[in-house]
């Protein structure tokens, strides 16, 4: 099997120069304790467990109750470093990736920083579902020009406290949690395809308070809006464009790749993936049914249940497909 590894390697003035990326030495995940059954949804909204499991595959979802995303990015973040074998402060970077921090300042991942005592650059990023794999390309950057050594990238999301809990088409399919990574300086960051498509008549999360007295309240804020059939056809045509694609510009085959990971938006999304690229459904990574939506946190807390419960071998082609608000997409291919 040949790989041509060719977005790592540009062309320098003078000759073609190797570029450094990472390995991911270590993931964690965090789900808060509190899990909603699709029953106890249908106590006060209009939907039933029948509806949810078979329009979504959501049987159940982990509701923070008074866990902050910086508070769950930081329990994530502990079993990664433990998995790493990695100390705070040998971590030289922190992104986290989140639509649902607490504060514009301090960020979510400054607030981690805080809580392990580490003095690593740490900001955020916000791509919405794709937030987590924006978060692995800028660390990559990172890399590439050899000013970190180690580096921590965490989705964490608290979807909860931005759902209007009245709308049954939004607040059943997501849920809360975070997932984190630890990365040091390797090879196996082999290529991304990012877009965005910036629009907001297909998803839109305006931010809530405006303390002007001048400001006119035209709009609810703070919630979730999605036209949900509408993301359903950008998710299917994206996660199937993006994985075909990422195999043929880095010439292998779709059968090379042993795991994906795919965004747990729908089931019937990543069923559909599935079935239109000919890849059995066992090489993707699902906990939707346990999970729901968590947005940046989906990826990473799905490749870590993957990474936890199978024996990755070093080597193994791992796709990671995520699609969202934005409108924005990100797919990842790594070499474990
Ligand atoms: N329970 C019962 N009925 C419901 C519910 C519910 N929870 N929600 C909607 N319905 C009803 C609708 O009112 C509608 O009824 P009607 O036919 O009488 O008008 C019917 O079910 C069908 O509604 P649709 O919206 O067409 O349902 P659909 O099959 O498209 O499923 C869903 C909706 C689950 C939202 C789906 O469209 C979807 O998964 N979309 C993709 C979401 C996604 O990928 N999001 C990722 C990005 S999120 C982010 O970035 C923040």
């Amino acid at each position: 099997m040949t790989y041509f590894f060719s977005l790592l390697v540009v062309k320098s003035t003078s000759a073609e120069r190797k570029i450094m990326s990472f390995n991911i030495i270590g993931t964690g995940s965090y789900l808060p304790p509190q899990i909603v059954t699709n029953d106890d949804l249908a106590k006060t909204l209009d939907t039933s467990d029948e509806w949810i499991t078979q329009r979504v595959g959501i049987s159940t979802r982990h509701i923070s109750v008074d866990e902050c995303a910086a508070d769950m990015g930081y329990q994530a973040a502990l079993k990664a470093l433990e998995m790493a074998k990695t100390q705070p402060d040998e971590i030289d970077l922190i992104i986290a990736a989140s639509i649902t921090g607490d504060n514009i300042c301090p960020t979510v991942a400054g607030t981690i920083q805080k809580m392990l005592g580490s003095n690593a650059i740490s900001f955020d990023i916000n791509s919405a579902c794709s937030g987590f794999l924006f978060a692995l390309d800028t660390a990559a950057g990172f890399f590439e020009r050899g000013t970190v050594k180690k580096a921590l990238v965490i989705g964490s999301e608290r979807m909860s406290k931005i759902l209007d809990w009245n709308d049954r088409s939004t607040c059943v399919i997501f849920g809360d949690g975070a997932g984190a990574v630890v990365l040091e300086v390797g090879d196996g960051y082999i290529a991304s395809k990012l877009s965005t498509k910036g629009d907001d008549d297909v998803i839109k999360i305006p931010t809530g308070r405006n303390n002007s007295p001048f400001y006119k309240k035209t709009m609810d804020e703070g919630i979730v809006f999605m036209d949900g059939q509408e993301t359903f056809k950008f998710a299917v045509n994206t996660i199937t464009r993006e994985i075909s694609d990422i195999a043929n510009e880095n010439n292998i085959s779709l059968n090379d790749i042993k795991y994906i990971v795919p965004h747990q938006a729908n089931i019937r999304i990543i069923q559909y993936a599935s079935k239109r690229l000919n890849i059995p459904m066992e090489k993707f990574s699902v906990n939707i049914e346990r999970c729901g939506n968590t947005s940046a946190a989906s990826i990473p807390i799905a490749l870590d249940e993957l990474c936890r419960a199978k024996d990755l071998q070093k080597g193994s082609l791992i796709v990671f497909s995520a699609f969202g608000g934005g409108l924005s997409t990100a797919t990842t291919l790594i070499k474990w």
